[in-house]
């Protein structure tokens, strides 16, 4: 799926995830995905307000990019039933995952686009969102791929925009060349502060943070957990 930027709407976007389709799917996750996915897939109306995605009242929406499974989404979903959390992942696998984890459970507070984060964001009004996960987003170590790397200069733009003065942003990564590129593209920003102060600060996963599946296999390394804040100025 190539899609075109607001910004320049003949402009092909870069694709940046490697694939959406993975094994076959067992035909209970097809049978989700045909009837619990549309209930829950966010409708990307450009510039709604999102908290009116909710079936229940929330205060807060917060944004979650490359869910994988769904593990950390439906935490923060059960830790904060008051917040809305829109998830974005196009790996169908990942979303019939988290599909059967809310099979029956009592979660209303989740949205689901399955594609492209940036599809999300591009339909975002200014200033809606209290907090943003990136959570070891895929690494693409060669030089030649660092293009389709989530975190870039314009991303972050598009983020200061999106998210609400003192919205935090969290990114997580277990690839050392990966954490280096998002620390400096987040503190050389001017729409974001790296809140850590010492270095247990980002070596040590803070409360709050619940695991990943992908964290829980540590494939790279140890994991770096940054975490700015939206400036109130920009
Ligand atoms: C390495 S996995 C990590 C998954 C999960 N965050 C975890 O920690 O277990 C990265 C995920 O990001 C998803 N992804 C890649 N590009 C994306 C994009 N542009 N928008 C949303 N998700 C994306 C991939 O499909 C993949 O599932």
């Amino acid at each position: 799926m190539v899609s075109s930027a607001p910004s320049d709407p003949g402009r092909r976007r870069r694709l940046l995830y490697g694939r959406r389709k993975g094994p076959k799917l067992s035909p209970h996750k097809e049978e989700l995905r045909r009837s619990l996915l549309p209930q829950l897939t966010l409708p990307l109306e450009p510039g709604r307000d999102p908290r009116t995605y909710f079936a229940t009242a929330v205060d807060d929406v917060w944004l979650e990019v490359g869910f994988g499974g769904g593990e950390h989404l439906i935490e923060q979903a059960r830790a904060y039933p008051r917040v809305g959390q829109i998830g974005a992942e196009p790996y169908e696998a990942g979303v019939a995952k988290l599909l059967s984890k809310l099979e029956g459970a009592e979660v209303s507070n989740i949205r689901i686009h399955e594609g492209d984060a940036r599809d999300i964001l591009e339909a975002l009004p200014d200033a809606c969102l209290g907090r943003v996960f990136i959570l070891f987003p895929d690494p693409w170590p060669k030089t030649r791929h660092h293009k389709r790397r989530f975190v870039q200069m314009g991303l972050l733009d598009i983020l200061a925009r999106v998210m609400v003065p003192g919205a935090e942003l969290r990114i997580a990564s277990d690839d050392a060349g990966y954490v280096d590129w998002a620390l400096e593209r987040g503190v050389a920003h001017p729409g974001f502060a790296w809140t850590a102060s010492r270095s247990v600060d980002w070596k040590i996963r803070p409360e709050g943070w619940p695991q990943t599946r992908y964290e829980a296999k540590a494939l790279h390394g140890p994991p770096a957990y940054l975490s700015f804040v939206r400036r109130g100025n920009m």
